[in-house]
């Protein structure tokens, strides 16, 4: 067996409704002083509102962050860290997607740490656990609630950076679909495929294992079960919950294990060129899944039956074979697409972006082959040519 090691969530509150507990969590941590952070297109939505009335409800003193941008850079989060550092706060609270949640992660640990945000993208550890954090997703993507990482945009190299430390991991979650409810088709769709890729990514990926495993082809499964139901039925709570769910599967598996190529060839396409995360390893996804193939074809055979396809009497190389034309038509289901040429990716960008994703060692380095620059190349050939 792999050696592996698994940081987890001290604490998992799920199910429709689950947002009710929230005072009674929160009144765990022996906590006073809360700050609330989300974005500005998530407490549009009202979907803070409830939460806050909770909180203040019980007695506690509440201060709100409302502004993370969407995938922020590391100026960015040292704003919201400078607006938290102003609230002497003994609990965090995240309302949002993976920008609110990575971003909530990061301050924990500089509210404790004297380790800057820019020495941390160039390696330096934190030592000291950070103030505690409970997490409430809004999208079923990101999985950043189970996850040690943090992802920020480092402009000056027009690439994002993972931060990754166990220190990170959220100690609650509350699950609760009807946080996810009202998410828009485009955003369901872009974030869920991100979910999908954390599961196939860490199945596949060198650094598999037997916990990561079992997690991954159940959140395959979900997938399977219920994506293109909240496509096109958001509504559908019962859609819903599996997707978070597959979701937080995602972030457990990327604890143990490790996305690949999609992620690492995905962050050149965020860092330069902005395409939102879900979006970038989306278009992406069926392409590098193909390229992957042939090196682990068993796996391929367990995520085909995983995500709900007849194979038993096809042979493994016929499975795969479905299991990659399943993604294509997951992605044409989904109206998947990014008009590339209008952000400024042509063929001519195309060593630019190789790379770009050959610094992204830490993912490309777990890939179940090893790509060579022209391999790499022929992706993004591919991807524009399909994107055009
Ligand atoms: N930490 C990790 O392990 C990890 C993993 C993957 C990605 N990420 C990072 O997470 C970020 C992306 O997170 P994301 O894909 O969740 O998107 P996001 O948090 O940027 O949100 C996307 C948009 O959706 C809106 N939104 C969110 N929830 C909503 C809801 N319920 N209803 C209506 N609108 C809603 C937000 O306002 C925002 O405009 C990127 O920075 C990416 O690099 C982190
Ligand atoms: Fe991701």
């Amino acid at each position: 067996m792999t050696v592996f090691s698994q940081g987890s969530i001290r604490k998992i509150v799920g199910g429709e409704g689950s947002i009710e507990q929230l005072s009674d969590v929160a009144k765990s941590f022996n906590a006073q002083n809360i700050v609330v952070i989300t974005d500005a297109g998530v407490f549009a939505t009202g979907l803070v509102d409830r939460p806050l009335e909770i909180l203040k409800n019980a007695g506690f003193n509440v201060n709100l962050i409302k502004d993370v941008p969407p995938e922020p850079s590391v100026a960015q989060v040292n704003g919201i860290y400078a607006q938290a550092k102003e609230f002497a706060c003994d609990l965090l609270v995240a309302i949002g997607g993976g920008s609110s949640m990575d971003t909530t992660k990061l301050v924990s640990l500089m509210l404790r740490n004297s380790v800057t945000l820019e020495q941390m993208v160039k390696g330096a550890k934190p030592t000291q656990k950070g103030v505690p954090t409970l997490m409430v997703p809004t999208t079923s993507g990101t999985g950043s609630e189970a996850t040690p990482n943090a992802i920020v945009l480092v402009p000056e190299e027009n690439l994002k950076v993972g931060i990754v430390t166990d220190l990170m991991i959220a100690d609650c979650v509350i699950l609760d679909p009807v946080m996810t409810a009202g998410l828009p088709p485009r955003i369901t769709a872009n974030t869920g495929i991100d979910a999908l890729c954390h599961l196939m990514e860490c199945y596949i990926s060198a650094k598999h294992n037997p916990l990561c495993d079992t997690f991954a082809l159940e959140g395959i499964r979900l997938v399977g079960q219920s994506l293109r139901e909240c496509f096109t039925n958001g509504s559908n709570l019962k859609a819903r919950e599996k997707m978070l769910l597959a979701s937080c599967y995602g972030g457990i598996c990327i604890a143990s294990s490790s996305t690949v190529a999609i992620h690492a060839l995905s962050y050149p396409l965020g860092g330069r060129y902005h395409i939102p995360h879900g979006l970038a390893n989306a278009i992406l996804m069926p392409l590098v899944m193909d390229a992957n193939k042939d090196s682990c074809l068993d796996r391929y055979y367990d995520m085909a039956r995983a995500i709900g396809l007849d194979v038993l009497s096809k042979s493994k190389e016929e499975a795969a074979d479905l299991f990659v034309k399943e993604l294509y038509a997951l992605n044409r289901d989904l109206g998947i697409k990014c008009d590339l040429k209008e952000k400024g990716i042509t063929v001519e960008v195309i060593d630019e972006l190789v790379e770009g994703a050959k610094k992204v060692t830490r993912l490309l380095g777990n890939n179940p082959k090893t790509f060579t620059y022209e391999e790499m190349a022929e992706i993004y050939r591919k991807l524009i040519a399909a994107n055009a």
